[in-house]
C-alpha cells in the first residue's frame, strides 16, 4: 500500500493508474477502523477499482470540542488492517493541506431538511462539516465509485445530496454498503473502542430495539407504544436515548406511526455513559 500525505502526489499517482484504464474506488474515513471499514474496501476492491482509503479527523464536523479531542486515533493499527485488506493507496492529509485557509474558509454546502431532523437535529452543523470534507476530497480522488456506510443512513442522504449538488451524481457511483455487526448485533463503530466492558455488553441493547421496532412493524403496533417501551428498557440498563424514530426510508421524513404502504427506516440515537452511538435498520 502506497501513502500519500499529499494531494499533489496523490492526484499524480492516479492520473498515471487512469492513465493504465483503472477507475478509482474511494473510501473516506476518519480512522480507528474496524471490519465495517474494511468490508468497504473489500466492495471496492471486488469491482475491480484502483482503492483508495482517506483517514482525517475532521473538526469542522464535531460540534463538540471534547468528541473531537476524545475521537479515537490508530494510525499504526489502521495502515496493518487496510495492507492486510489489500488497499492500494492510504491518503492521510494534515489539517493544512484538507484546509489550506482554516474550516471556517471552506466552501459551505447546506442539506436543507436533512440538517433538521435526526443527526442534523441533534448535532447543529455537523453535516455541514461533513460537507465540506467530503467536497474537498472528492475533488482531490475525483473517483469513480464511492463507498460509505449505512449505519450513517443520514449521511449517506447527505453525501448523496452533495454529489448532486456538485453535479458529480452522474460522474460518482454512490455505495451504501451494509452495517457491519458485532456477534450481539452491536453496530461496528470507531466509537465502541471508547465503551468499557459493562457499557460493551449493554450496547447491543440499542440493535435489540430496532429488532423489536422491525418486528412489531409488521403487526402494525402504535409506534408511540413501542418507542416507550425501547425507551424504557435501554433507561433501565442507563443508557440515554436522544432519538427512537420511524423515517421514510428515502426522504428520512419523521413518521408517527408505522405505514405499511411505505419503505420506512428505523433510527435510533442513545449515550451509553458518554459515548453516543447511532444505528438504524430498514424496516420493510
Ligand atoms: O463517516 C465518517 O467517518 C466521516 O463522517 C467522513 C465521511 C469520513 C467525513 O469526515
Amino acid at each position: 500500500m502506497i501513502v500519500f500525505k499529499t494531494s499533489a502526489e496523490l492526484r499524480n499517482y492516479i492520473d498515471s493508474q487512469r492513465n493504465l484504464g483503472r477507475s478509482i474506488g474511494f473510501i473516506p474515513t476518519m480512522g480507528a477502523l474496524h471490519k465495517g471499514h474494511i468490508s468497504l474496501i473489500n466492495s471496492a476492491r471486488q469491482s475491480q477499482k484502483l482503492t483508495i482509503c482517506s483517514i482525517f479527523v475532521n473538526p469542522a464536523q464535531f460540534n463538540d470540542k471534547q468528541d473531537f479531542d476524545k475521537y479515537p486515533h490508530a494510525i499504526a493499527d489502521d495502515i496493518v488492517l487496510l495492507s492486510a485488506a489489500g488497499c492500494d493507496v492510504l491518503f492521510l492529509p494534515t489539517l493544512q493541506e484538507i484546509y489550506p485557509n482554516g474550516p471556517e474558509n471552506a466552501q459551505e454546502y447546506h442539506f436543507g431538511f436533512l440538517e433538521t431532523v435526526f443527526e442534523g437535529a441533534q448535532r447543529p452543523g455537523h453535516f455541514n462539516g461533513v460537507g465540506k470534507v467530503v467536497a474537498i476530497l472528492l475533488n482531490m480522488v475525483q473517483p469513480d465509485a464511492l463507498y460509505m456506510g449505512s449505519k450513517d443512513y443520514q449521511q449517506c442522504a447527505v453525501v448523496k445530496n452533495l454529489c448532486k449538488q456538485m453535479g458529480l451524481a452522474d460522474k460518482i457511483e454512490f455505495v451504501a454498503c451494509p452495517t457491519q455487526r458485532e456477534a450481539d448485533g452491536l453496530a461496528m463503530s470507531s466509537r465502541n473502542r471508547r465503551l468499557n466492558e459493562p457499557q460493551r455488553a449493554l450496547a447491543a441493547i440499542i440493535y435489540q430495539c430496532l429488532v423489536s421496532i422491525q418486528s412489531k412493524s409488521i403487526l402494525n403496533s402504535p409506534f408511540a407504544i413501542v418507542a416507550k417501551e425501547c425507551a424504557d428498557l435501554m433507561k433501565a440498563k442507563k443508557i440515554e436515548p436522544e432519538y427512537i424514530a420511524i423515517a421514510d426510508a428515502d426522504s428520512l421524513e419523521p413518521l408517527s406511526e408505522f405505514d405499511p404502504n411505505k419503505k420506512m427506516v428505523a433510527l435510533i440515537a442513545a449515550k451509553v455513559g458518554n459515548v453516543r452511538l447511532i444505528d438504524n435498520m430498514i424496516i420493510n
